[in-house]
């Protein structure tokens, strides 16, 4: 194989093309360039994918996160965000005027990191679905918020079509933030969807997202933004959730094959039977640090670019949030994690030569 196979790319099929350029002339035509009905196509259609009765489209999964947090009246309130995601949740949890707490996280949220992390102002638990993957502790977790009323809100931004036993991420707390950034399974360029069951909340963040607005008299009662979806945008996240299949199912079977085919001995895939799969990322564990770095540079001798890690630095490393900390189980996930490629475009042979490669990998005997 002689060219690079890249961690990545953003790939549309002719008829998610052909759909998006008649929209496209449609919405220049019509003269409605946001807020009209191709950004309501895209609400409907997502709120029946994820099973919730409410989906409002927003300008990004930050705002989406914020936006959900503040219609939410989580200002002034301790929000549970785990120590393993992206920099954008606990940035947004800052800007809905919230304090972060960190909870320790490798791959999934565990009810125990939840009940140390707690505090007596804590009114709120972000889950994460990191690279689409829902924790295996769901269930005990909606128990133990339900007892100590907190509010689940799911940071979805990598779980479109992602669900455990049935049950569709979007679905699972009390609402939720997809991203819908240029490198997410289903994207709009930037952009973002929130989830929810409950009407009031629905109805507040429509407000937000739209400055602030009443919609009975157009004045400004809540502190919102200019947090719309261009209608341009949300036609491109239409065309491809239109046809089967959609990304995410294409990205369910990629993560399926890799999971069945990869069988080295030091290489996990994360996989739990019962669970559907966004496809954003393919994670592959390895025991050690050492172990990651050496399949890592095997990978790229091979001309396959592996993205590194979903985050090679958790929250308490990052330098603006200034939340430090020691959170092991995060530290040592990020170490020890790396992500194949995967896309819902990637060819059947491009896959075949990354799961050969992995599974020829000979790693060094002192690391073993
Ligand atoms: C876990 C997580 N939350 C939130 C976001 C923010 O999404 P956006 O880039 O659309 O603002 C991202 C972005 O990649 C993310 O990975």
């Amino acid at each position: 194989m002689h060219t690079t196979i890249p961690p990545f790319r953003a790939e549309f099929t002719t008829a998610q093309k052909a759909d998006f350029l008649t929209a496209a002339a449609q919405i220049l035509d019509s003269g409605r360039l946001t807020l009209g009905p191709y950004t309501r196509r895209l609400e409907d259609t997502f709120a029946a994918l994820t099973g919730t009765s409410h989906t409002i489209a927003v300008s990004s999964g930050t705002n989406a996160l914020e936006i959900t947090l503040r219609a939410r009246g989580l200002t002034g309130a301790d929000v549970l965000v785990p120590a393993n995601t992206n920099y954008a949740t606990a940035e947004a949890t800052i800007r809905a005027g919230a304090r972060p707490v960190l909870y320790d996280t490798a791959l999934t949220a565990t009810l125990e990191a939840i009940d140390t992390a707690r505090t007596p102002r804590t009114r709120a638990v972000i889950l994460v679905h990191i690279g689409g993957h829902i924790t295996p502790d769901l269930d005990k977790i909606t128990h133990y918020a339900a007892t100590h009323n907190l509010t689940i809100v799911e940071d979805a931004a990598h779980a479109h079509g992602s669900a455990t036993n049935g049950r569709p991420a979007g679905s699972l707390g009390t609402a939720a933030a997809f991203s819908c950034f240029a490198t997410k399974i289903l994207t709009t360029g930037e952009g973002g969807l929130i989830t929810t069951d409950d009407p009031r909340l629905a109805q507040l963040t429509r407000q937000y997202r739209d400055q602030g607005k009443h919609p009975d008299n157009g004045l400004n009662t809540v502190f919102g933004s200019a947090w719309r979806l261009p209608e341009l945008s949300a036609a491109l996240g239409l065309a491809q959730i239109t046809h089967a299949p959609t990304p995410m199912q294409r990205g369910h079977d990629l993560l399926v094959t890799y999971a069945q085919h990869i069988h080295h001995p030091q290489v996990t895939i994360p996989f739990e039977p019962g669970h559907r799969y966004s496809g954003h990322k393919a994670i592959a564990q390895l025991p050690t640090p050492a172990l990651r770095n050496h399949l890592h540079q095997h990978l790229v001798t091979t001309g396959i670019a592996p993205a590194r890690g979903v985050y090679d630095h958790p929250l308490h490393h990052q330098p603006a949030l200034g939340l430090t900390g020691t959170y092991p189980l995060a530290d040592h996930f990020a170490e020890t994690h790396l992500c194949l490629p995967l896309w819902p475009g990637i060819t059947p042979d491009q896959q075949r030569h990354i799961i050969d490669t992995v599974n020829t990998w000979q790693p060094p005997h002192h690391q073993n």
